[in-house]
């Protein structure tokens, strides 16, 4: 395949923007992909999305219409970053069009629709990427390769978190993401996908679930506007129900016999993004929080004989891709370094034709554990989380 590929964005709120930036840090950061961006088209309904696109983003046209982006023929590739509910139509279009896709998680409104866009984009043998990035952190790369290695013995359990406080204001505007139409599920789709991603990247897929749940704002005054992710925009004086969860909590059975147990918020005041995945092994155990992102508390028996406590290990060039971001050790990396990897490993998937991102069917994975959960906050009774056929990376 050429290395000259244009990039199409669909959608210019948060994400698009994101994975705007991740494109255009791709060829300096990874040199010998030797892959030409040219920022072709970004689509997206508001005016000053549009202006932004061209005057400031890089984006050589714009258009309010997604499918004219993918009409274009100098556009190769594909981000799909718009709502919840747009997914299952941009990347069927998509696929229609013949165009690999790099699309947000929770991928569509449920599972059956992230089922319909991976056997769609399989059938039409595309590469994907799915919006994973926590895995892509040197640390938790780190944490993979020690678990993998058979450092923290066997393991046991993992404990598992998402607390943010992004909707914790009742002045919080009701958004696309607090309509079960519009977003399906509420704070399990939004974050516990990521952490039940990370656990199944980090010692295999989760068999079967006990959750419950809470939606502890019940009414929110309606935005005036577009904003652009959880920023603040003017609202209604009148208030609308809120129509799924913002907090739950879940019981979790490994295949392989680990157990786990996941908590998740988007109500708590406090913590802002605390995102902590801990994975316990009878040899050891390591310890991550993405507020402190370039950190991984570790202990190892082995290593550790008089059980002192965790070691902070602080990232460096001998952990997942930090190298290619700083070359001191202990430098701080970010958010849209995640999505810098997560722009390469979907751009070299294409040029490869190897599934090497995050794929759809990961997304589907992630959104058959989100839907069990939510099932279960309903009746009360554990349930099975149906195996994915399709080509998940999780498992590598
Ligand atoms: N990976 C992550 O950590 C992460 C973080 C935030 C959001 N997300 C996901 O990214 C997706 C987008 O979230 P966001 O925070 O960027 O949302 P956002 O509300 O900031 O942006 C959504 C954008 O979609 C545009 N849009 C609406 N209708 C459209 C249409 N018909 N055609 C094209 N564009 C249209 C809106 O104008 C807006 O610019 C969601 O699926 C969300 O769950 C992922």
């Amino acid at each position: 395949m050429s290395k000259d590929l244009g990039v199409g964005v669909i959608s210019l709120g948060w994400m698009g923007r994101l994975h705007t930036r991740g494109y255009k840090q791709v060829a300096e950061r990874y040199p010998e992909l030797d892959v030409r961006l040219r920022l072709v088209s970004a689509a997206d309904p508001v005016q000053r999305n549009l202006d932004d696109a061209t005057r400031s983003l890089g984006f050589e046209r714009a258009t309010a219409d997604y499918r004219e982006l993918l009409a274009d023929p100098e556009v190769d590739v594909v981000s799909i970053c718009g709502p919840n509910y747009l997914h299952q139509e941009m990347a069927l279009a998509a696929v229609q069009a013949g165009k690999p896709f790099w699309i947000e998680k929770p991928m569509g409104v449920s599972a059956a629709q992230s089922k319909e866009i991976t056997q769609a984009a399989e059938a039409a043998g595309l590469v994907t990427a799915s919006g994973f990035n926590y895995r892509h952190t040197p640390a938790v790369e780190h944490a993979r390769d020690l678990i993998r290695g058979g450092r923290l013995g066997r393991i046991t359990n993992v404990r598992c978190w998402l607390i943010a406080d992004y909707a914790s204001s009742p002045q919080g505007p009701l958004t696309w993401r607090y309509s079960k139409e519009l977003a399906g599920s509420g704070v399990f789709g939004d974050l516990l996908s990521h952490g039940f991603d990370l656990a199944q990247y980090l010692v295999g897929r989760i068999a079967s679930v006990s959750a419950m749940s809470g939606t502890f704002i019940p009414e929110r005054p309606k935005a005036l506007e577009q904003g652009i992710g959880h920023a603040a925009v003017a609202v209604t004086q009148e208030t609308y129900p809120v129509e799924n969860e913002d907090y739950g909590a879940v019981l979790a059975r490994f295949d392989s016999g680990v157990l786990g147990t996941f908590e998740t918020s988007r109500v708590a005041v406090g913590p802002r993004a605390e995102y902590v995945i801990e994975v316990y092994g009878t040899q050891g155990s390591v310890r991550w929080n993405y507020e402190y992102m370039n950190h991984l508390d570790v202990l190892i028996a082995a290593d550790n004989a008089h059980h002192h406590g965790y070691t902070r290990v602080m990232a460096d060039a001998t952990h997942g891709d930090f190298g290619r971001f700083q070359p001191g050790p202990g430098q701080g990396m970010s958010f849209d370094d995640q999505k810098t990897i997560e722009a390469k490993l979907f751009l070299e998937s294409v040029l490869t034709g190897e599934q090497l991102a995050p794929s759809a069917a990961d997304a589907w994975a992630a959104a058959e554990c989100d839907e069990a959960a939510v099932a279960s906050a309903a009746d009360g009774a554990w349930h099975d989380v149906p195996t994915v056929p399709g080509r998940t990376t999780y498992d590598r």
